[in-house]
């Protein structure tokens, strides 16, 4: 029976998301669309078996099609990454994250990673995180311009010697420094974690170093600029056997039986499909497309008179100080976006002087709008928009009383629903966005 008959209430919900991916622009770096084959491969009857175990070594029968499966998706991420080993069953990416922790750490040991307020991710030690709580965190941070701190981190690892580096971020906008976290890794001693969640179809596509050569390990989720099935693979780099040759069987052991049981099969075909289109040289050119998109996006904020952390990107990403307006101001930003269907992330900045809930920034990414096929053009219009409502919404300011703030937010959530221009830009954005094609949608 259809899903439309056989759970109407569900599928109105279902139908209203698939119309709000359609008649909005999709401006969140972390998301994407999948291709109609990544759509079927997820939904498929994958779904009903357990596999607990490697191909060749499960602990429950009839796996022969799941071992099958699973091979491809292994074979494609080392072929695309050029690496000798991948695990592609964790759940997503921060269970991979935790897996390299239980491969190779002991509770209390040092690690570092880049602090959460200036970008990095919680599952990279900070105190919220089992990462910060279970390990010695020293985390490194960004300088006033955005750019990593390195003589911060040298400094920290000489003085810490940590067990693990991290090097990955949610929220950078610049090249991450592979080589540079190498050497440091080599000097200390350490294992050298490349975290390239957002960057993996950058890093593919050719347009941000890979860094196969300097890594020990690779993390990566696959839903992000990969364009897959929310998932997440954890890879051996060829330096990380020769650091330590049971790494590979360590990750392995970690993930499964250490964190997970039964792996998601419909979601590691899914990744096998999308790696496959990852191969094709579309891809590449889908992955340039979204640098250049990113900085046309740069460029046109920049000259509507937005300020820019590090002042452009250098990948898919970009992050929107808002302190010349005022402190905590992204929580306007982001509801007055969402409200004309631009959707967007609030995100603290560098030195952030709000709170990691009221920051004062926003982040911005160009992998979903182009896979719908948006180029340069369409940036300079997102960007005319944005500074429309950014003209609007001027006078609310973020009051650091907390009964204050609430009133203040009440009547400005009260005001851009009735804000005529803003209204009149929902439909305007909503007859454009159906101009461009959804995969998997239309
Ligand atoms: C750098 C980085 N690592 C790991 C993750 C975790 O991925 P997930 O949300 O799938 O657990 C993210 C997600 O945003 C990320 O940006």
């Amino acid at each position: 029976m259809p899903l439309r008959e056989h759970d109407p209430e569900l599928y109105a919900a279902l139908e209203r998301e698939r119309q709000r991916q359609s008649e909005g622009v999709e401006l969140i770096p972390s998301e994407n669309y999948v291709s109609g084959s990544v759509l079927e491969a997820m939904g498929s009857i994958l779904t009903n078996k357990y596999s607990e175990g490697y191909p060749g070594r499960r602990y429950y029968g009839g796996n022969e099609n799941v071992d099958d499966i699973e091979r491809l998706a292994q074979e494609r991420a080392k072929q695309l990454f050029g690496v000798p080993h991948a695990n592609v069953q964790p759940y997503s990416g921060s269970p991979a994250n935790f897996a390299v922790y239980f491969a190779i750490c002991q509770p209390g040991d040092p690690i570092m990673g880049q602090n959460l307020p200036d970008g990095g991710h919680l599952t990279h030690g900070w105190n919220v995180s089992v990462s910060g709580t279970y390990y010695r965190s020293v985390p490194y941070h960004v300088k006033p311009d955005g750019y990593i701190d390195f003589d911060e981190v040298w400094r920290l690892a000489r003085e810490h010697r940590p067990r693990l580096i991290w090097c990955g971020a949610t929220a950078y906008v610049r090249e991450f420094p592979f080589e540079d976290f190498s050497k440091v890794a080599d000097e200390v001693g350490a294992y050298f974690a490349a975290d390239i969640a957002h960057i993996a179809g950058l890093v593919i596509g050719g347009v941000h170093k890979s860094p196969t050569l300097y890594a020990h390990i690779i993390t990566t989720t696959t839903h992000k600029t990969l364009r897959g099935p929310r998932g997440a693979m954890v890879m051996v780099t060829e330096r990380g056997l020769q650091k330590d040759p049971d790494l590979a069987q360590k990750i392995d052991r970690a993930v499964f039986p250490g964190l997970q049981g039964g792996p998601h099969d419909h979601t590691t075909a899914a990744i096998a499909v999308a790696l496959s289109e990852a191969m094709r040289p579309e891809f590449k050119a889908y992955a340039a497309q979204v640098v250049r998109n990113a900085k046309a996006l740069a460029e046109a904020l920049m000259a509507q008179g937005f300020r820019l952390v590090t002042g452009g990107t250098d990948n898919h990403m970009l992050l929107v100080d808002l302190t010349p307006t005022g402190p905590g101001r992204g929580i306007f930003m982001q509801e007055a976006l969402d409200r004309v269907g631009l959707t967007v992330n609030k995100n603290t900045i560098p030195g952030e002087p709000s709170s990691p809930f009221y920051p004062s920034g926003i982040r911005l990414g160009t992998p979903a709008a182009t896979t719908r096929g948006m180029r340069e053009p369409e940036m300079e219009r997102i960007a005319e928009w944005m500074a429309t409502v950014r003209d609007r919404i001027a006078s609310f300011e973020l009051p650091k009383d907390r009964d204050e703030r609430n009133r203040v937010l009440s009547e400005f959530r009260a005001a851009i629903e009735k804000d005529q221009r803003l209204i009149q830009m929902r439909e305007e954005v909503r007859e454009w966005a159906k101009g461009f094609l959804v995969p998997g949608i239309n």
